[in-house]
């Protein structure tokens, strides 16, 4: 399905925003973004939930907390997934589906998987036993100007740079550069994934192609956090939904399947996920 925006245009545009203006967002647009929520689906087939939640004190006076990384947001969205195969995966695509939404509408978010008072959003999203939740994002409108703290987390994430594409992507193995002319019209949805947000902006896709299919690596360099959550498989998926929505832009067509592991001769660090099958 093709999205209502240019995925260029948007994927340019987005950036973390960690400073808003104090300005609620009006009802009828929050059902706007309630309804766009509920449709979301991903090429994982997991289902995934989403939460908005306004940040109101609460009967004890605490509000949802991010350790002041975030000021001025009124509203967050949290998204949780049962435990399983290709969840966090999942969890990645149909996020970062629904922040490129809010961009094209000119809403300003910022995955947050680390800094956040986690017990207090699980308690208001009322999280299931066992449910994974791995990131929270705050909504709202952007302030002009970014405060220190939000320039700060930029400059030690390197946030405006990404990796160059001779180092995530690859021809037949992992010793071989695919090179832009060789990828063709795939140039294209690549290009639109290497530009993809990570956590640390570490960047951790690597992809593989080997004839018609291009196959998903995951470049462990973080370890799981304390409720045992890998964050860089949220970024794999992340990534994924950059490549599949700027392939169906472009009228590319294939699907994501899980293959059993490639015959392909990796790092220690690098963990196979899925491939894009073209047709
Ligand atoms: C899964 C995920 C988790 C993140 N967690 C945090 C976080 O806890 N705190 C934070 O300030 N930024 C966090 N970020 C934002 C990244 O630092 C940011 O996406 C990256 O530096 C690239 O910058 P950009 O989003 O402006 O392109 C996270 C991003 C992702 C994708």
């Amino acid at each position: 399905m093709k999205m209502d925006f240019s995925v260029e245009e948007t994927v340019k545009k987005r950036q973390s925003v960690r400073s808003y203006l104090e300005r609620p967002i009006p009802a009828g647009e929050k059902e706007q973004i309630q309804n766009y929520m509920a449709k979301l689906n991903n090429p994982f087939s997991v289902e995934v939930s989403f939460h908005l939640l306004e940040n109101k004190p609460s009967s004890s006076g605490e509000k949802l907390g991010t350790y002041g990384v975030i000021k001025g947001a009124s509203d967050f969205i949290g998204a949780s997934v049962a435990p399983g195969e290709l969840g966090l995966e999942a969890l990645g695509y149909s996020f970062e589906q629904l922040i490129l939404y809010l961009t094209s509408l000119g809403f300003g978010t910022c995955w947050l998987g680390g800094t956040f008072d986690r017990s207090g959003f699980a308690a208001a999203m009322k999280l299931k036993e066992g449910e994974l939740f791995p990131a929270i994002s705050p909504i709202g409108y952007p302030q002009e100007k970014r405060r220190m703290m939000d320039s700060m987390a930029r400059f030690i994430a390197k946030s405006d740079q990404r990796l160059p594409w001779e180092t995530m992507f690859f021809k037949g193995d992992f010793s071989h550069t695919l090179t832009q002319d060789e990828a063709g019209a795939y140039a294209f949805p690549l290009e639109m994934l290497r530009l993809a947000p990570s956590a640390a902006n570490k960047q951790p896709w690597r992809v593989v192609q080997d004839g018609d299919s291009y196959h998903f690596y995951e470049m462990r360099s973080m370890k799981d956090n304390k409720l045992g959550i890998d964050i860089q498989r949220t970024d794999v998926g992340i990534g994924a939904c950059h490549f599949h929505l700027a392939a169906q832009e472009r009228d590319l067509s294939g699907q994501f399947v899980k293959l059993s592991e490639p015959k392909i001769q990796k790092p220690e660090q690098m963990c196979y996920l899925f491939s894009w099958k073209a047709v």
